[in-house]
């Protein structure tokens, strides 16, 4: 049992994704779409570092620009609450701090991956905070129950807890994962403006509302894409990729598809994707080499860019290893 001012301090981390199918069907009655998606967790993470404290606070910070992310009612002040709400009266007589609703706890989000760019970083953030929440307070959910809250939080945070491949059915929250064998190189490139998840499916529906064709999108997963993932050949797997999302994002940021058509031109790219929503575009390279020097050609060219692959295995604690600045589980 745990004594009552015991302090406990965890690091976790959770990656980013890309979705290698994002076959999207009808508008459903709840506001979501009818999905068939197929995720793949990729390494650039979302680190987050919390400890006991007197009260819930979060803070956002990292390379990336995090000005934007602030007030009370963020998916990590979300996630945190579910936690907390899980706990019996005996659990909460344990914690010092917070209030009669959440203990405290400080939590600090160190981000990497963009923000409003399709790649699943305020579910990144999410799924950690539920794992570091778990620990702090010694909550004890199960994996389970964790991934029953993540579907509360949002369509993708059950997957940010899972990683590795899976399909996401439903919403995209109902996973089944995929075996796969290969691992597969990206280039990431994202955009200097973000564009909002909601905004671009509706402008999916209002393109297939012009176009007079009431959504009839195949929910199918291909055999082929799966048959992919068991293999390593990246042109085999560029072959499959789809996101009905693309052409909404085009869109709506009409520059995007020049951009996706430049990088496609590189040498060893073998197809140019829009993640997820958008706007960050994933360039599937045929190897890790090829990967690099375009990554390389695009610092030279002043873009960022990310060089990254994937599968990677979903939120995990890191444990610091000490004079090492700290590794993964
Ligand atoms: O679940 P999450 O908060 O990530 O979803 C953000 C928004 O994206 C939803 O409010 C909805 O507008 C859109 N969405 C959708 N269908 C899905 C997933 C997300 O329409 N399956």
């Amino acid at each position: 049992m745990s004594s009552p001012d015991i302090f406990r301090e965890v690091r976790v981390r959770a990656p980013g994704k890309i979705n290698l199918l994002l076959a999207v069907g009808p508008l459903r009655t709840d506001g979501y779409h009818s999905l068939a998606s197929v995720f793949q967790a990729v390494s650039l993470y979302e680190e987050i570092h919390a400890h006991s404290a007197r009260e819930l606070s979060v803070e956002f910070t990292g390379p990336i620009d995090t000005s934007g992310l602030h007030g009370n009612d963020t998916l990590v002040h979300r996630a945190a609450r579910l936690v907390a709400q899980e706990l019996d009266e005996d659990a909460r007589q344990q914690l010092v701090g917070g209030t009669a609703d959440v203990p405290g706890i400080r939590i600090v989000v160190d981000k990497h991956v963009p923000i409003a760019g399709g790649m699943g970083g305020g579910s990144a953030d999410a799924a950690a905070t539920l794992l570091a929440c778990n620990a702090v307070w010694d909550a004890q959910l199960s994996t389970e129950r964790l991934l029953d809250l993540a579907a509360q939080l949002g369509a993708d945070v059950p997957f940010a807890l899972q990683g590795s491949n899976a399909i996401g059915l439903d919403r995209g929250d109902r996973l089944t994962p995929v075996v796969s064998s290969g691992t597969f190189h990206w280039v990431l490139v994202p955009q200097h403006s973000g564009l909002s998840t909601p905004a671009v499916y509706a402008e999916l529906d209002r393109l297939r509302q012009r176009a007079e064709k009431i959504s009839s999108a195949d929910l199918e997963v291909p055999e082929e894409l799966l048959r992919a993932l068991r293999g390593s050949n990246a042109d085999a797997l560029a072959a499959t990729l789809r996101n009905d999302l693309e052409a909404a994002a085009f869109s709506l940021d009409p520059s995007l598809a020049a951009r996706a058509q430049q990088l496609s031109e590189f040498e060893g790219v073998c197809h140019v994707l829009v993640s997820g929503s958008g706007p960050t575009l994933a360039a599937l390279c045929e190897s890790a080499e090829r990967a690099e020097l375009l990554h390389a050609a695009l610092r030279v060219q002043g873009i960022e860019s990310f060089a990254v692959h994937g599968p990677v295995p979903g939120a995990r604690f890191v444990h610091e290893v000490p004079g090492s600045g700290g590794s993964a589980q």
